[in-house]
């Protein structure tokens, strides 16, 4: 496989670090502390092009392939994972929503165009108080009432539910068949009877905005049915098929940015007379974390390159997920580590990073999940 970045690539890569270096890095600890989702700099990033990078630009993405936006999104991780985790939503789940159910042209302009073009932002609304790791628990319902549907209902942990304009909600149609009774829906924010309720508090990307989302009696016309009865399910799935590459790309953008913080102390901090890498225990750890970084990266753009060729990806996703998620806790865990009583202060940043990469281990299907899949596979 080959893994040389083209030239489009590569200024696409370069962009998306300069803005994370220049602009994401300045008010993070702030941000941190206060979890103001940064709505002005998701703008600055969509006027530079950033956004809706995999999308057609008839429907206001940039027509890039799959490979430069995972690019994009590891760099916005290396310095800001709260961002990176609403780019990721807003890209790998809510706008990949129209492809992956080959929605009408007129759902596409008037859905999908506004946050490809980051004019606005999307949600991915399946998680359930009663619904986890068994997506399939669901019990938000939706019934048909004349030509639209009323839902009742709730969702939780949704990332940029508070910021988000659009939602894909998934419900039930038929709760007696489960899984294959569920169907779902673009709801537009300000709906009567949807409510986005209070931010949760978390412990880690503190500056994503992440809710509950309440339905009452809120009736939605037929034509926002993305998918039909039977067919929410599958589209859950293969967008968290997608949304796994994204997480996997986050989650190697915190392990990297976590890498160079380390790597910059120990060249700097002096102890028992000589630079700390000089410590050949801490040198050697840190040629063991390159090598799995590196191969993290492998698994991961292997995945994004078997998406852009539209080969079968559920299996490379969830191994990159798994991976790079892994190696995201164990680098920040060991940065704290190296960093000593620094590394646990907050102007280091590798205290943030290790609360950051935490999440990714679990949400979008937890690692165990991520073994379920790939083992399901190998003994299909
Ligand atoms: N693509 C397409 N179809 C798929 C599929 C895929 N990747 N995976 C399963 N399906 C289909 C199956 O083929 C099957 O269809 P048939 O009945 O027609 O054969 C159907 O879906 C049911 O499949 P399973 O029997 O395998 O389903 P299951 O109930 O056993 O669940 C699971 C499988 C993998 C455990 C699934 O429930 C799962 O992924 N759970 C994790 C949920 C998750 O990731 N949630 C994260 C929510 S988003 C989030 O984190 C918040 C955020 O904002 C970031």
């Amino acid at each position: 496989m080959d893994f040389t970045l083209n030239e489009s690539q590569i200024g696409i890569q370069k962009l998306a670090r300069e803005f994370a270096e220049n602009e994401l890095a300045k008010e993070i600890l702030v941000r941190d502390e206060t979890r103001v989702f940064p709505l002005d700099l998701y703008g600055k990033m969509a006027e530079l092009g950033l956004m809706g990078l995999p999308y057609s630009t008839e429907y206001g993405g940039q027509g890039a392939d799959y490979l430069s936006y995972i690019l994009a999104l590891e760099e916005i991780s290396k310095v800001d994972a709260s961002m990176g985790i609403a780019y990721s939503v807003c890209t790998s789940l809510y706008c990949a929503s129209f492809d992956n159910a080959d929605a009408p042209d007129e759902m596409k302009k008037k859905y999908l165009t506004p946050v490809a073009s980051g004019k606005a932002l999307g949600s991915f609304a399946l998680t359930e108080p009663t619904a986890g790791s068994d997506a399939s628990g669901c019990r938000t319902v939706a019934v048909k009432d004349g030509d639209s549907y009323v839902i009742n209902g709730s969702k939780c942990f949704i990332t940029n539910g508070p910021v988000s304009d659009y939602f894909v909600v998934f419900t039930l149609t038929d709760p007696e068949l489960g899984s294959k009774g569920m169907a779902a829906f673009i709801i537009e924010k300000g709906t009567p009877g949807f409510t986005v309720g209070e931010r949760h508090n978390t412990m880690g990307i503190r500056s994503a905005a992440v809710s509950e989302l309440f339905f009452t009696d809120c009736r939605v016309p037929e034509e926002q049915m993305i998918a039909a009865p039977g067919q929410g399910f599958k589209l859950a799935m293969k967008n968290l098929d997608g949304g796994r590459i994204g997480v996997a790309a986050q989650a190697l953008g915190i392990a990297e940015g976590a890498f160079e913080i380390a790597k910059n102390y120990l060249k700097e901090r002096e102890q028992f007379h000589k630079p700390l890498y000089k410590q050949e225990y801490l040198a050697f750890k840190m040629a063991e974390l390159d090598v799995e970084i590196e191969q993290a990266k492998y698994l991961l753009y292997k995945a994004a390159m078997d998406k852009a060729s539209h080969k079968p990806y559920t299996l490379s996703a969830g191994k990159a997920k798994l991976v790079c998620t892994n190696i995201a806790m164990k680098m920040t865990t060991e940065a704290v580590q190296m960093l000593g009583g620094n590394g646990y202060m907050k102007e280091y940043h590798v205290e943030r990073m290790m609360r950051d990469a935490k999440i990714t281990q679990i949400y979008e299907g937890t690692n165990e999940i991520q073994k379920l899949i790939i083992s399901g596979q190998l003994f299909r």
